[in-house]
């Protein structure tokens, strides 16, 4: 079984959508188990994996990146086009909003963030984490759909599960960062790692805390993005096809 192309489902995600002839299997990794299914859209192959596993079962610091990129590499994926769930730090992006993020700040604690924990000893270039070719392939099919989508952003990815308190949505703010999330990080270094071209389509489900006077909950980005998710799959076949 071989794909050329990856769809990475997250939060909302849970299924691969337009393929056909779609076959789900399990790959066993040094990093534990993938589930993965192949199908074909428009004469390609094209891998969909569930992040948080079918039905949302995996928290953020729990789930399998390793094995999760390790399987897709495996499987001869060159491209890989990520969904994330996103809370917006700037009123201008609002829930709804797609963000075609370029640059990334890692805020996590407690994952394993690397293929490289011995030898050999590698330090992989983040100049630019998110892979520009595909970038602009995204952004040509969002024109394409005449759907609009903010071509840059900034995530910075959070520990979790919990959601951010005000004080740190500020500083993240201070810092640069225009989205929070909590699945980025350790999946693009990874990727990068990897030696795949990787990049992360936003949903912004919500105004991260502080932003707005309602209290946060998963209920409502769930909600968002099942409104929304549509978008996120033509925008990703329409580059696929291509
Ligand atoms: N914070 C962190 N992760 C998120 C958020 C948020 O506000 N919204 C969706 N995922």
């Amino acid at each position: 079984m071989q794909a050329k192309y990856a769809i990475i489902g997250g939060t909302g995600v849970y299924e691969a959508g337009q393929v056909s002839d779609a076959t789900t299997s399990t790959i066993h990794t040094p990093y534990g188990d993938a589930t993965v299914t192949i199908g074909a859209y428009a004469g390609k192959q094209v891998a969909f994996m569930a992040r948080h596993g079918a039905g949302h079962s995996t928290p953020p610091h729990k789930i399998r990146y390793r094995a999760n990129i390790w399987a897709l590499k495996e499987l001869g994926v060159e491209q890989v086009l990520a969904t994330a769930a996103v809370g917006s730090l700037q009123l201008a992006c609002a829930p709804g909003d797609l963000v075609l993020v370029d640059d990334v700040i890692d805020m996590t604690k407690s994952r394993v963030n690397t293929f490289f924990d011995g030898e050999p000893v590698v330090h992989v270039d983040m100049s630019d984490p998110y892979c520009g070719r595909l970038r602009r392939g995204l952004m040509a099919a969002a024109n394409n759909l005449g759907y609009s989508m903010h071509d840059h952003g900034v995530y910075v990815c959070t520990e979790g599960p919990r959601f951010e308190t005000k004080a740190e949505i500020q500083m993240y703010g201070q810092l640069g960062a225009s989205v929070v999330g909590m699945t980025s990080m350790p999946e693009v270094t990874l990727a990068k790692e990897a030696q795949l071209c990787y990049a992360t389509v936003c949903m912004v489900t919500n105004y991260a805390a502080g932003l707005s006077n309602a209290p946060l909950t998963h209920h409502e980005v769930i909600e968002t993005m099942q409104q929304n998710v549509r978008k996120i799959r033509d925008l990703f076949y329409n580059f696929i096809s291509e």
